[in-house]
């Protein structure tokens, strides 16, 4: 288990009454490895380094103020940080997470006393910033999932294009691996997981086969271990995707609580947000950015009073939030350069006064 997330809320949006299997996961694109010849120099490019998603469109809906403090919960190289800073007075501060210590290092490096980075997952934001006596902030941007790097890192174990220690999580500094979690599921966990994350139609065939693998006394140990299983398991699969794609999105979601940290933060940049304080959330699949934009509508819309309630407009409970403009996609020129944007989604709210 990650630091200080219980198991329960996985539990809780396994089961989301009102989400179908279909709408629980639209399958992200960005980190689903499609398999693409290696002559393609987009993907090349994109996969070197990471290539910052949106980075003038986040950066701007967050209407720096020179003076303001600042979050961004998921610093990753540091793209959209450096923007920030840029655009920070000398009186102005940024404070920056990640849970990835290969990103940790690469943000040690930025000596600017306006910066500070924490190594912890975004969920325990609120309580870290009190730790810095820092009790409200004028922007957060959360970008979520994970960065090129941690993709093409073989020993992250988070693709099956190399055979490496089956890892995948973002935090290696503590936390049950892939591989312990395949040591101790149960066919019927492992079956939801795949299915509700990965939305593999074959999840079942999937489990059954993992856990006969080790039930014969072979650990599932290594992603290439685990791909050929997956492989041996689906009969059917979208060209030109690896038949192991839908299965380890799920486990990377799954190992990494990727959800529940979304669930347990957003109510935490509420709080955290000054009046006329902006967030602003990249989302790379639906199921998240299904949660942003309930959240933020959940805000927006107080009035969740039965029809004809007889009080006035003015007694109504008034918006924490507003929504700023629609929902922003990547544009064609962007994907066209960075393919791994194209399932991006970046959602903008303002805080109210409203208490
Ligand atoms: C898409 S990358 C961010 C890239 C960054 N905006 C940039 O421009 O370089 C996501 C980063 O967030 C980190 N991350 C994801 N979930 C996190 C969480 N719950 N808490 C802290 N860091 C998280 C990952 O480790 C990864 O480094």
């Amino acid at each position: 288990m990650n630091k200080g997330v219980s198991s329960a809320p996985t539990q809780a949006l396994l089961s989301q009454k009102n989400a179908s299997p279909a709408e629980l996961v639209k399958l992200e694109k960005y980190p689903l490895e499609v398999s693409v010849p290696n002559s393609n120099n987009e993907v090349d490019q994109a996969t070197a380094a990471h290539i910052t998603v949106l980075l003038d469109e986040a950066v701007e809906a967050l209407a720096i103020k020179p003076d303001g403090i600042y979050v961004d919960g998921t610093f990753g190289r540091g793209g959209h940080s450096k923007k920030i800073l840029e655009q920070l007075g000398c009186e102005g501060r940024l404070i920056a997470f990640d849970r990835d210590l290969a990103a940790i290092a690469v943000g040690e490096a930025i000596a600017d006393k306006r910066f500070s980075l924490i190594h912890s997952h975004f969920a325990a934001m609120q309580a870290k910033l009190a730790e810095l006596d820092v009790q409200k902030v004028d922007g957060i941007l959360l970008d979520l999932g994970i960065s090129s790097p941690q993709i093409d890192e073989a020993s992250r174990g988070f693709s099956f294009r190399y055979d490496a220690p089956l890892d995948m999580r973002m935090d290696q500094s503590g936390g049950q691996t892939a591989a312990d979690f395949l040591g101790s599921t149960t066919e019927q966990q492992l079956a939801e997981v795949i299915k509700n994350y990965g939305e593999e139609r074959f999840a079942k065939q999937i489990a059954r086969a993992i856990i006969a693998e080790r039930n014969d006394g072979r650990a599932i140990t290594t992603t290439g271990h685990l791909a050929q299983i997956v492989a041996g398991a689906v009969t059917r699969f979208e060209p030109g995707q690896n038949p192991a794609t839908r299965t380890f999105q799920a486990l990377r979601i799954f190992i990494n609580q990727e959800l529940e940290e979304l669930s347990l933060t957003l109510p935490q940049c509420l709080a955290l947000l000054k009046p006329q304080g902006r967030m602003a959330v990249i989302s790379f699949h639906s199921l998240e950015d299904r949660l942003v934009k309930q959240f933020i509508r959940g805000q927006e819309n107080r009035d969740d009073l039965p029809a004809n309630f007889p009080v006035r407009a003015a007694d109504l409970p008034q918006p924490r939030l507003v929504s700023v403009g629609k929902a922003i996609k990547p544009s064609q020129k962007e994907v066209k350069l960075n393919p791994r944007s194209r399932s991006a989604v970046l959602r903008v709210a303002e805080r109210t006064v409203t208490l």
